[in-house]
């Protein structure tokens, strides 16, 4: 049975405000799910002098990375972070593909961050846009087809199914209703077909990591009709509601869209930030010890940057680093969040790739120090 201990200087519930002099720090298991003890700290966690070895925090700009799919219209996304569950991508493919790809290692979460276009696949057509996530299941054959040339998409394909996880005692209807999932439409495929011309017709398969093709004389996005439950599906954004409280940080799996085994998908979505006089007004330090946190901002709900949060900042924190409000948050916290967040997190420990490394912002893990006046 789960017991409470209290030593020392503490409060009645946590996320109240810290004692006078103290810096709150959840030491968490399971993704601020499970169980959890807070410290109150003379010190912010994050005032170090220096973080040596690959723990440190990590940042990079995706914004105007370069991309291999951007020229080449064969190529793939270039996949910067990757672990046994996971693999991030960044795409700014400008032209559709000259094939068919059907992913046989898993299935594929992709965020349009800018752009534009149309999704023809198996199962019909869905058109995408800016703040709008596609969930393509394992082994669907598709193409996307950018109605815009300058693109950036976020691509996570996952080993396991990604499925919408459980709500538990929120119902149905947070942090959107499954009702809003939009599936293709098969009527439009009919006349559309995959775009490609013959004689013949191929599809890639992405299997063990490895590629191959099929070739076919006709178009195989010939289906006639289909029902069942596997398809991919469309969630914008802007349905969703999140959770909020005016009185505690709500915990990031509040905020979960997408899971699959060993890795979360948390949408941040604009929202009332605590303003009871009672809460603390930040979130907590924390060490989130059982999975590495990525953070992409999104920017506005209109597109746009926010200061201090440029568009396609991504961060990534590994599994056990302190981290935790800045003073400048400390003196000045949000009253509203204005923006959208990415916020993947993975069980297993990522790697960044060589063209993450080469692009990366330099020391970015200072700027995650905690430096000017404390409490
Ligand atoms: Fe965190």
């Amino acid at each position: 049975m789960w017991a409470k201990h209290a030593q020392g200087t503490v409060i009645r519930q946590a996320q109240g405000a810290w004692p006078q002099g103290t810096y709150e720090e959840h030491h968490a298991r399971d993704g601020f799910a499970g169980d959890c003890s807070q410290l109150y700290r003379a010190h912010p966690t994050t005032e170090w002098t220096r973080v040596e070895g690959p723990i440190r925090p990590r940042g990079i700009l995706t914004d105007d990375l370069p991309a291999e799919d951007d020229a080449d219209e064969r190529a793939q996304p270039t996949t910067l972070l990757e672990c046994a569950d996971m693999r991030l991508s960044i795409s700014r493919r400008r032209r559709p593909a000259p094939y068919l790809f059907r992913n046989a290692d898993g299935d594929t979460v992709i965020l349009v961050q800018r752009g534009s276009g149309l999704l023809v696949c198996d199962y019909g057509t869905l058109e995408y846009g800016p703040l709008e996530y596609l969930v393509i299941p394992k082994g669907t054959n598709y193409r996307l087809i950018p109605h815009t040339t300058d693109n950036l998409s976020y691509v996570v394909e996952t080993t396991a199914a990604v499925g919408v996880p459980d709500r538990g005692l929120l119902g149905h209807f947070l942090p959107f209703d499954i009702g809003v999932l939009d599936v293709p439409r098969l009527d439009a495929l009919r006349a559309h077909g995959s775009g490609l011309d013959g004689p013949e017709w191929e599809i890639v398969v992405k299997r063990g990591e490895r590629l191959s093709s099929i070739f076919h004389p006709f178009d195989p996005l010939d289906v006639e009709g289909w029902q069942g439950s596997v398809t991919p599906y469309r969630l914008r954004l802007r349905d969703i509601r999140p959770v909020t409280s005016e009185r505690m940080d709500v915990p990031p799996i509040t905020h979960a869209t997408f899971a699959a085994e060993g890795v979360w998908f948390c949408t941040m979505a604009p929202r009332i930030w605590q303003n009871d006089p009672e809460a603390a007004h930040v979130q907590p330090y924390h060490r989130n010890v059982d999975y590495d946190e990525i953070i992409i901002n999104l920017g506005s709900p209109e597109g746009d940057g926010v200061p201090g949060r440029p568009i396609g900042l991504m961060t990534v924190t590994p599994g056990g680093m302190n981290h935790g409000p800045g003073a400048a948050m400390l003196r000045h916290p949000m009253e509203r969040m204005p923006f959208y967040l990415l916020n993947i997190d993975t069980r297993q420990a990522l790697r960044p790739t060589s063209a993450f490394e080469q692009a990366e912002i330099p020391d970015f893990y200072e700027r995650q120090r905690f430096s000017g006046p404390g409490r």
